[in-house]
């Protein structure tokens, strides 16, 4: 049995998520892999606060970021606390220091990510982030892997969940914009600053990675074409209804004579539409690529479990390397201690 040691920075929503997880895949991961997982340091704001996790292994909490990321015997950093400046600072220590990582943060990825993609490549480590766009929809690994020799030419999707949340249950519920976003806060969908949601920031920052992987490029966030669903009224809502249309949080990007269009706002889309019917938290993308055409991944988009069930793929994606690593050493040597003796003879 090999045994991972790994560290993460954070522990809400989504750090709780990953220790559930990591808890109750326990024995299925040492039966599949061979490995064990020791979480070995959380850095958290408040190492002494009560915390209610239902997980059987003692956990050691600490208030300094430093004492994750300088620890030598910690492999694997997971960052789920979800700064920009903080977070950016610690992910590029813990890189330089040879420790591969794996973030939710899309804040950090979108405006960030080409820089930190490159030191992980400089230092020969791995800097993973499929959580942080669309929740527990693999979408930026069917980019990444999936897709990587098609040519993709439109993305369009719902990848905000509280939004989404949201505009949906004024619809079904008749629930008011208020009523909803609060439900959406207290079932862990919202970011700390719901604003982010409902303006369209976080879908502005998922676009962005999604451009990035899909496009070769990031988008101009300041130039985005952005809004927010904050003025969308419940007559907007039923008015769109009589015409037969659904209003829907969208993101849309589509490649044209190497020009890229944007958009990330509330539209108007037919019932007919595979996006009219993506309700609640759930997100939704459709890519267009040359290849397939039209292809859609869809799922829960936010949420605890779904968020770290993402953050999981990528630490066993992490440790599949390690451990080819470790099989390679050990060849090597096997292979210089072959050379050694033949030269001897
Ligand atoms: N606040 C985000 C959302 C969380 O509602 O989609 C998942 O990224």
């Amino acid at each position: 049995m090999t045994t991972i040691s790994v560290g993460m920075l954070g522990c809400g929503t989504v750090g709780s998520g990953v220790l559930t997880l990591l808890n109750r895949g326990d024995n299925q991961i040492s039966e599949s892999l061979g490995v064990h997982f020791n979480i070995k340091k959380i850095a958290v704001k408040h190492p002494d606060k009560k915390r209610g996790l239902n997980i059987t292994k003692d956990l050691s909490f600490t208030g300094e970021i430093e004492n994750v990321i300088n620890d030598p015997s910690i492999q694997i950093v997971i960052e789920v606390m979800g700064t920009l400046d903080q977070a950016y600072k610690a992910i590029q220590q813990a890189i330089t220091n040879g420790k591969s990582v794996i973030t939710a943060n899309k804040e950090l990825i979108a405006l960030k990510g080409p820089q930190l993609t490159k030191l992980a490549h400089d230092y020969h480590v791995d800097l993973y982030y499929e959580a942080s766009v669309a929740g527990g929809i693999p979408i930026l690994r069917v980019l990444n892997e999936s897709l990587i020799t098609d040519q993709i030419t439109g993305l369009t999707g719902i990848v905000n969940g509280t939004s989404n949340f949201v505009l949906s249950a004024m619809k079904t519920d008749h629930s008011s914009y208020e009523e909803s976003l609060k439900q959406a806060q207290s079932l862990g969908y919202a970011e700390a600053n719901p604003i982010k949601d409902i303006e369209g920031i976080d879908a502005a920052y998922k676009l962005s990675i999604l451009s990035q992987l899909a496009f070769g490029h990031s988008i101009n966030l300041k130039q985005l074409k952005r809004k927010g669903i904050e003025g969308v009224t419940s007559n907007d809502i039923n008015g769109a209804e009589v015409l037969g249309l659904t209003i829907k949080p969208a993101v849309i990007a589509r490649q044209k004579d190497h020009e890229l269009f944007t958009l990330v706002g509330p539209v108007a889309v037919y019932k007919q539409n595979p996006l009219a019917n993506v309700n609640g938290v759930e997100n939704s993308v459709l890519v267009t690529s040359t290849a397939l055409g039209t292809t859609s991944y869809s799922g829960p988009g936010a949420g605890s479990e779904p968020t770290a069930n993402s953050v999981m793929s990528d630490l066993l994606a992490v440790t599949k390397h390690i451990l080819l690593e470790q099989i390679g050493t050990s060849f090597n040597k096997t292979t210089d201690d072959i050379g050694e003796s033949s030269l001897m003879n």
